[in-house]
């Protein structure tokens, strides 16, 4: 059976990270890529790995590298090139620097790897998956953006520490751009199938909200040198599983989203069915009347940061 190839493109912490995590699932072989500038780092990174692979067991094989022959002909890219944020920053400030690198990455998968999936993390998220997109010319299916996995990831992690329950039956969605207008949806989270809000306080699941929605300058603070990763880095591989494995999972991905949430041609998080396909169905819901004035004022909050890169990468 041929093996799935994955290239990651960025070997920092969130690149290597994914690499680590897609190879100890045994979801293909990997190509860790990053700029010439950084030398020998990738290959040092993927031997380093590989030399990890009789420990745990996998039989992946990963390779470092700069050049983009090394990754031609991909399954699966993740994107995860470009500058973090540092205490102060929000993601929107590395906008003007990561569309650029965004930009440059997309021509060469575009390229090498034209059948690919590729799923994109660099931020400002919304608006490099839209410029994603719209450099490689991939059908809006095959071009997705990993934050709601993350995000939603946070939220349950809160909740199971709050209630203390195992993090497996908390179930959760959360809808809308990955910044602080985000979208926790408390009526469609449950434990062990238990809507969440007959198991806490209102005051106490806002609490949480709140938490969640600020979850990665929590880290940030936190770590001082830049931004997550781990958490980051598992919600790509599990992404990239969907895929690999064909399993129809229901995520919560930046996806296209045109008459659907009648956003009008936007990526934006919403539930999605995730297979080989890519994103295979976008989940529509019926929202209450606060969850869509929320809902719209993070789809506002994207137009405007996409509205500054169209801006941006036309004066260049
Ligand atoms: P990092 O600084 O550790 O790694 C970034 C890597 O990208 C560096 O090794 C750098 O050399 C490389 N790079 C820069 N330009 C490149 C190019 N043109 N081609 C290939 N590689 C290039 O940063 P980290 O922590 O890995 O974060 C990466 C990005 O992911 C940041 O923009 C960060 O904000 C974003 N991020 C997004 C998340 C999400 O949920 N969407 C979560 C965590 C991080
Ligand atoms: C996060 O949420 C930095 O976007 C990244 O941690």
């Amino acid at each position: 059976m041929r093996r799935h190839k994955i290239t990651v493109i960025g070997a920092g912490n969130v690149g290597a990270t994914t690499a680590h995590w897609c190879a100890s699932m045994e979801l293909g072989d990997i190509v860790l890529l990053d700029i010439p500038q950084a030398g020998d780092m990738p290959a040092g990174k993927a031997l380093d790995l590989m030399q990890s692979s009789p420990i745990m067991g996998f039989d992946s094989t990963i390779t470092g590298t700069s050049s983009y022959d090394d990754a031609a002909d991909s399954d699966v890219i993740v994107i995860t090139a470009g500058i973090p944020r540092k205490p102060g920053m929000s993601r929107d400030d590395l906008l003007t620097t990561n569309a650029k690198i965004v930009s440059s990455v997309s021509e060469e998968i575009k390229r090498t790897s034209p059948e690919a999936i590729v799923i994109v993390v660099s931020n400002p998220l919304d608006a490099m998956v839209q410029q994603c997109q719209q450099v490689t010319g991939f059908d809006h299916r095959r071009v997705i953006g990993q934050a709601g996995v993350l995000d939603t990831a946070r939220y349950r992690t809160f909740i199971a520490m709050e209630l203390g329950v195992s993090v497996e039956d908390v179930s959760a969605l959360l809808m809308g751009g990955h910044g602080d207008t985000m979208v926790p949806m408390p009526s469609c989270t449950s434990v062990g199938g238990i809507p969440v809000t007959r198991l806490m306080a209102r005051e106490k699941l806002d609490a949480i909200v709140d938490r969640a929605r600020k979850g990665g300058a929590e880290i940030v603070g936190l770590l001082k040198t830049g931004s997550a990763y781990y958490a980051p880095a598992a919600a790509c591989a599990q992404m990239a599983e969907a895929i690999v494995k064909d399993k129809k999972r229901v995520f919560p991905c930046a996806a296209y989203c045109d008459s659907e949430y009648g956003v009008g041609g936007y990526y934006v998080g919403v539930p999605v069915v995730l297979g080989a396909s890519g994103v295979e169905k976008i989940v529509e819901l019926d929202l209450d009347a606060q969850e869509s004035e929320d809902f719209q004022n993070s789809v506002d909050a994207v137009k405007g940061l996409v509205a500054n890169m169209n801006e941006l990468m036309a004066t260049l």
